[in-house]
């Protein structure tokens, strides 16, 4: 029984371990009070792939108080945000077909969650990046940096001081 209890420690361990190490596979919430976790992300350099999770942690319905998260460059922010009111709900509010998007999931209500998986190919090391929310009026208090490269690394080790504003 020794024995036993050992290995369900060690693989709780390294299950915990795994969860926690992968660099590459984010997580963040958002709420009924309209906001977002946090309000930095980062992404070191040796991510190809990027999977991103966004829960909805409120009890609203998702056409009531519904999240997504979209990813793209700071300077394209106001326009996606724009088109996405133009492309309505029936779309998420984002804006189809839209290179300026960089990712995006779709619109979570409360208690339900959304994955989106993106290649960082196209993601330029130290550019400026920002999340937002795309519901309407929302991207005003649900936004956050997000910052690939080397830039994250710095982030990771906790040094986001260093970054230039
Ligand atoms: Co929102």
């Amino acid at each position: 029984m020794r024995d036993m209890r050992g290995i369900a420690l060690i693989t709780l361990l390294l299950g915990a371990g795994v969860a926690h190490a992968d660099p590459c596979k984010l997580t963040i919430e958002s709420n009924d009070q309209m906001q977002f976790s946090v309000h930095e992300l980062a992404v070191p350099p040796e991510c190809s792939q990027v999977e991103l999770t966004l829960r909805n942690v409120g009890k609203l319905p998702a056409k009531v108080m519904g999240h997504d998260w979209v990813l793209a460059r700071d300077s394209d922010m106001p326009a996606i945000v724009n088109a996405g009111l133009a492309a309505g709900p029936s779309h998420g509010y984002v804006p189809q077909n839209d290179s300026r998007v960089l990712a995006a999931t779709h619109l979570v209500g409360g208690g339900e969650s959304a994955t989106v998986e993106f290649s960082t190919a196209a993601l330029v090391s130290g550019a400026r990046y920002s999340f937002f929310c795309t519901s309407p009026g929302h991207s005003a208090i649900m936004r956050g940096r997000f910052l690939f490269g080397e830039s994250g690394r710095l982030a990771q080790a906790g040094k986001p001081e260093t970054h230039p504003q």
